[in-house]
This record gives C-alpha cells, structure tokens and sequence, in this order.
C-alpha cells in the first residue's frame, strides 16, 4: 500500500465540479448564458423534482488555522441583519428569474459558522426565502453548526422552520491538536449539541472528522473516533485535510509542513480510521463520508441515489442548485457560475438589482458526459460507456490511462466500463483524474489543488 500511495499522492481536485473551477472557460461564460441555461434547467426540473438551495453564511468569531473555507472572521454581530438583507434580496433577483415559484427540495446552511447568526435572524432568512418559495414533500434542509457557539435556542429555531440535520465540526479531540489548529472545544460541548438535537427531533446528527492535522497521530485518530463511538452521530465525514497554504484569506501558516504527518502516516490514520469506523458500525460511503445504515445518506447510496455537488455528497439530486451570499457556487447542470468573494462587493452588486457572479462556466455535451462518469465514480465507484450517450470523444485516452490502475489491481476494466475495488476507493480522485480531459490537455501551471491521498 506505501507504495500505492508514493505513486498516487500528487496534487488532485476534490471533484465537487466538473469542470474543475481552474479549468472553467471564461471566454465563453456570459451572465446572460448563465441566467438563459438556469432558466432553461429550472423550467425542466422544478416541478418534476424542486431546486437545491445553498446560503453561504462567512462569519466566524475565531479562526482556525486549519480552515480551507471562505470566511471573515469578527466579533461584531451587527455584521448579521445586512447580510442577510442581501441574500434575500439576491434570492428575490433569482425568484424574478424563474418566474414562477421555485420549489425547494434541498436547503442547507453553510459557511463560515451559520450559528455565528442569532436564532432570531437564521429564523428570519429562512421565513424570507419561503415568502416566494414552498417546500417540496420530502425536504431536507441541513445547517452546520459550530458545537462551541451552536444553542438549543438556535436547534429549537431551525427544527421549527423544518431542519431536521446538523452537522458539528469536531475534527480531532486532542488537546495539542486543537492547539495547533487554534481551535480549542471539548467533548462535552460536542455531547451537549448533539443530544439537544435529538432531543429536540433532528434526525440525523453528523459530525466532520479530520485526519492528517498538524501534530496528529494514529493515537489520536483512534480515540477521537473511540469517544465519537460515545456518541454514535448517524453520519460522519472523515476528511483528508486539505493543506492549501497559498489560497488568499487562508490561515493556514501557523504551523510548518513539517509539523503534518507524512503522507504515508496520513493514509494510515485514514487506513486505521476507517477500520475501526466500520468496527463501530458505520459504512462507507462515496469518498471520505461514512453513515450508520438507519441515516438517509446511506439509503440514497443503497438506492444509487447518491449525489455529490457543492455541497458534498447530498442524498438525492435535483437539477437546479441555487448558491447564496458571498462566494457560493451555483450549477445548473448545464453551467456553473461563482458569485464573488468580497462581502462589500457582494451587497454593493445585489443593491443595485445585479446577481453578483463573476466568473462561471458552460458544459459543452462532452463536458456533460465526462462529467456524469465522474459522478458515478465519485458516488458509485463505477462507470460504463456501453450506451453511445455516455462514449465520450477521447475514451480510448481515458482508457489507456485506466490500464495503469488496473495493473496496480485498483479497479476492473473491461471494454465498456470500470468498476473500482475496495483497495481502489482511496484513489478514486487519481481515478477520476482519467477522465478528466482538461486536466489532461493543459497542466496547471501553478500548484492548485491539494495532494490526492
Ligand atoms: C464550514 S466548516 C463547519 C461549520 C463550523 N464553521 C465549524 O467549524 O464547526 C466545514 C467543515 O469543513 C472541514 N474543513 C475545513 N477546512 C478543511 C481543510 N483544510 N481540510 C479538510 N477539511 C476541512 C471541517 O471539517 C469543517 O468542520
Ligand atoms: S472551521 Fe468553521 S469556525 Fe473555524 S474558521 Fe473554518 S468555518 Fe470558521
């Protein structure tokens, strides 16, 4: 397996796109092509299945060093009641748009910390969204929430506008680990946040683990996940960390390199990890999220049902994803568009009546294609091109790349498709990377995405 993993750790996209956001076409992107093929996508989806809704909320009041997200970091809570001013009035820009009511399938709060938001006004954004929207039968809506600010008053809040899943940040329960990434939170509070929700009702409680933090070694993988077992969260992600210095915003400079683990300890946290995971009681699935069998996440993966977009790996999937607020991502199946990244500029573009994207791109057919396989990997671990639909230009390319993985025994390939092996799955993003033709036809020319493994 170290070998394996010598030769497959090399810098990869994650996938939660196809294209990858690098790779996105600004030439051909307009916002008048986004908002013709959103519209087009909308009219096609929404009665048939409703829209996914995602609301970008940035605030957090520390920060982690560790964190790859977007955010703004403040102790000022009178940042709250303009900023969701100006989700409502881009969802408003977006309800003109469609013209007729969108029906919401999918919600979820993301950020940044939501619960940085008061109860009063999360309950506030969501009775604005639903002035001019409804709520399909089988709704889901999700928030994360940070255990060390989240309140029975915030659960009470979202259970009562329908939320019925939360997902904690915990990462690692070591205290020296915690140091490192500046973010000190005990194992009672993430007790306490769970078992209020499900006092309260939430169904399905997750929470987001890490491996490969600084400091962290395979002795706090295993108690972390021995005290998470106290716990029994119905869905738990396991993620790779993600080192991505250069990305602007990042704080993740307070540590060296060389306080990470190597790349060969870090696939045996994952290795170790994911063993005693599976002893506990959960199941894998997709890439790096695991779910007790009663939660939906695993039924949607039993079914085939399981979808992955920017949210992560979601439970069913719906043509249409709106994003909101600051540097969310919207995708129509046919184009994807980035609203910008600045708050100040976000609110200035949405106060004056323009949906404040910046850069996007459209699928081509081959796009379309290449990304359905990609999908099917991701969620799946297979794919075939027997039906000439799913024969993208290039396969035999793609082909000829899948040999070396075959040969290293990680999946089976036969004439008209793949199917990825268990030892395959903690490669499938250098799998997927086969497919990927615009990775292929032009190399980054600058360090973009984090190591795959
Ligand atoms: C927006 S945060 C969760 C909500 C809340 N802000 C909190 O911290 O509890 C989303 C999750 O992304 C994961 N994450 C953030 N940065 C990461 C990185 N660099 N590598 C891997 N996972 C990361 C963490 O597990 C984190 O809990
Ligand atoms: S991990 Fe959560 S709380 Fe910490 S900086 Fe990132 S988004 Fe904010």
């Amino acid at each position: 397996m170290c070998t394996l993993i010598q030769k497959y750790n090399v810098p990869g996209p994650r996938y939660t796109s196809y294209p990858t956001v690098p790779y996105w076409n600004k030439e051909t992107f307009s916002g008048n092509k986004w908002k013709a093929t959103l519209k087009r996508s909308f009219i096609e989806s929404n009665a048939a299945e409703g829209i996914s809704l995602y609301i970008h909320l940035p605030y957090c009041e520390s920060m982690c060093t560790f964190c790859g997200c977007h955010k703004r970091i403040t102790k000022r809570h009178d940042v709250e009641q303009p900023y969701i001013n100006s989700v409502l009035k881009e969802w408003k820009l977006y309800c003109e748009l469609f013209g007729e009511k969108p029906i919401i399938k999918e919600l979820h709060l993301g950020g940044g910390t939501p619960t940085f938001f008061s109860a009063d006004n999360l309950k506030f954004l969501i009775n604005g969204i639903f002035r001019s929207a409804e709520k399909a039968i089988d709704y889901e809506f999700s928030f994360e929430g940070h255990p060390n600010n989240t309140t029975r008053e915030h659960l009470q809040a979202l259970y009562d506008v329908g939320f019925r899943r939360v997902s904690y940040g915990v990462q690692d329960y070591n205290s020296t680990v915690q140091r490192a990434i500046h973010r000190i939170q005990s194992f009672e509070n993430v007790k306490a946040v769970t078992e209020i929700a499900r006092e309260i009702g939430y169904t399905s409680v997750g929470h987001d683990l890490i491996f490969g933090l600084p400091y962290q070694n395979i002795d706090h993988v295993k108690t972390t996940i021995l005290k998470t077992k106290e716990l029994m969260p119905d869905r738990l992600a396991f993620y790779s960390y993600a080192h991505v210095p250069w990305l602007k915003g990042n704080g993740q400079r307070g540590y060296d390199e060389a306080d990470l683990p190597s790349g060969d300890e870090k696939r045996n946290q994952y290795e170790t990890g994911k063993k005693l995971l599976a002893e506990v009681g959960y199941h894998e699935i997709g890439m790096d999220h695991f779910a007790l069998k009663g939660d939906g996440l695993y039924s949607s993966m039993d079914s085939g049902n399981l979808h992955r977009n920017f949210m992560g790996y979601t439970a069913s999937k719906t043509q249409v994803m709106v994003g909101l607020g600051a540097s969310s991502i919207s995708d129509s199946w046919y184009s994807f568009a980035q609203n910008v990244k600045s708050i100040e500029e976000y609110k200035h573009l949405v106060e004056n009546n323009i949906i404040p994207i910046y850069r996007g791109h459209i699928l081509s057919e081959e796009d379309q294609k290449v990304r359905r396989h990609i999908l099917n990997l991701m969620c799946q671990f297979e794919t075939n091109w027997e039906d000439l639909r799913n024969r993208i230009v290039d396969i035999e390319s793609v082909k000829g790349r899948l040999i070396e993985f075959e040969e290293d025994e990680l999946l089976e390939l036969s004439d008209t498709g793949i199917k990825v092996n268990d030892k395959g799955h903690p490669f499938i993003r250098n799998i997927c990377m086969a497919f990927d033709v615009h990775l292929h036809q032009k190399q980054p020319e600058t360090r973009l995405f984090s190591m795959t493994v």
